[in-house]
């Protein structure tokens, strides 16, 4: 790699040396006030305090963020990007919700000029918000994930995602079965895993829209590709659960329904799990599954609230990820989303630290997708997905940061007041993706 490719960015940066959960806020960050991360060929090669980098680089002019904090792009873990349309649709919970709001648009992603235009919008609208990879659900329809993979591509960005199996208890025209479900996704797999920066998630939408059948055609694909991740929601509202529970009599809890086929191990990724049990906390630790934590989706969907605590601190260590489901959810904001976490976190009587929160949003979230050892954190040999947030976005955040004691009390300022604006710019693989207006 010649000396030209590199490149540094200068700046305030933040990066990750343990996680907040085991060894607390204070050890598990790395602050630099005039920081530098040098990049090569799409990769972090160096980083550190400028006074130290700026020697071992000499022939680097860095490119220079006063009054901006670096760090690695948002990952967002559980997201649907066909419900992009329908964010912010009034009135109902989940279950209606999805029958009057979510399926309608699902419908329309067999067409290729629709769901490449929705794939488009969506990565943009990651972009704007700082987000450079996510876990996304696409339709039934294989042409939805073959637009969001195509558009990923065009992108540089890193995506895992994959087509929705469902073959009952939705409309006729969204419905697959266990067969040409198992054949549409192993044909994808074929033609996506692994190429260029793109991860197939198998995607059984729920146990309330699968049969048996499915489900075990889903369990037979993870075990034929185990390199690919897998995808689906649990325990998320008191009226699927008691559906589930009707559906599947046999199975000890929700989690049970999952594991009986061979969907309970590492690389599932689980969104929201609001209302589990001990058992099932017990089993998704145990099997090194991911819970996606999706805040703003909870709050207004009416879900419930999700006992962090209860999952993630201490003994219970579950990975968890932080996500936006849109468009269950309300926001592309990953402050927003940080935001209300903090939120449902208070009405527990459970304060998120902002080293906690921003961790979720990055490298928990990798951890989550089995990508923590490429992509979110700012450290040599990750992949160059970087995002420089601009401190003073607005008058409010501009008065309040002069107000601002230490870091935390920055990073939780932001967090709970900022929003798409204060993203400046974002680099994916090294190359500049994103820069605001
Ligand atoms: N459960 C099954 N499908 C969905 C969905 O699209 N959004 C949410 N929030 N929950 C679901
Ligand atoms: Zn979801």
């Amino acid at each position: 790699m010649s000396l030209k490719q590199k490149k540094a960015l200068r700046g305030q940066t933040l990066s990750f040396k343990g996680d907040p959960f085991v060894c607390g806020p204070e050890d598990s960050v790395v602050y630099q006030s005039d920081g530098i991360v040098v990049i090569e060929g799409g990769v972090i090669i160096d980083v550190g305090a400028a006074s130290a980098v700026l020697g071992r680089h000499p022939q680097v002019l860095p490119e220079h963020y006063p009054d901006c904090l670096i760090m690695a792009g948002f990952v967002d873990a559980h997201v649907h990007y066909p419900q992009s349309e329908i964010i912010a649709a009034y009135g109902e919970q989940l279950l209606e919700w999805l029958n009057n709001y979510t399926f309608p648009a699902e419908s329309r992603f067999g067409d290729k000029d629709y769901a490449d235009h929705a794939a488009s919008f969506y990565l943009d609208e990651c972009l704007r918000n700082g987000i450079s990879t996510a876990s996304v659900y696409c339709t039934v329809h294989p042409q939805s994930v073959i637009s969001l993979f195509e558009q990923a591509n065009g992108r540089g960005m890193r995506m895992a995602a994959g087509k929705v199996m469902m073959d009952r208890n939705a409309p006729d025209c969204l419905l697959d079965t266990a067969q040409s479900s198992y054949d549409q996704s192993a044909a994808l797999i074929a033609q996506w895993h692994g190429k260029n920066r793109c991860v197939y998630a198998i995607t059984p939408r729920f146990a309330p829209t699968s049969s048996p059948a499915q489900l075990a055609a889903a369990g037979a694909l993870w075990e034929k590709y185990p390199s690919t991740l897998m995808q689906t929601h649990l325990s998320e509202s008191p009226g699927e659960i008691a559906w589930v529970k009707k559906l599947f009599p046999e199975a000890r809890d929700y989690l049970d329904v999952y594991e009986r086929y061979g969907l309970l191990k590492s690389g599932a990724n689980f969104g929201h799990g609001i209302h589990l049990t001990d058992r099932e906390i017990a089993a998704l630790r145990q099997s090194g599954a991911a819970l996606s934590h999706c805040p703003t989706s909870n709050t207004f969907i009416g879900s419930g609230l999700f006992k962090m605590a209860d999952v993630r601190e201490g003994a219970a260590g579950v990975t968890v990820g932080l996500a936006t489901d849109i468009g269950g959810g309300s926001s592309f904001s990953i402050f927003d989303t940080m935001k209300s976490a903090y939120e449902i976190g208070q009405l527990q009587g459970y304060a998120l630290h902002p080293a906690k929160a921003y961790y979720l949003a990055t490298l928990g979230s990798a951890k989550a997708l089995l990508l923590d050892d490429k992509i979110g954190n700012l450290a040599v040999g990750f992949e160059a997905d970087i995002q420089v947030i601009d401190l003073k976005s607005r008058p409010l955040i501009s008065e309040r940061m002069s107000h601002a004691k230490d870091i935390w009390d920055v990073l939780f300022m932001q967090m709970i007041l900022a929003d798409d604006r204060a993203i400046k710019c974002v680099y994916i693989a090294g190359s500049k993706a994103y820069e605001r207006s």
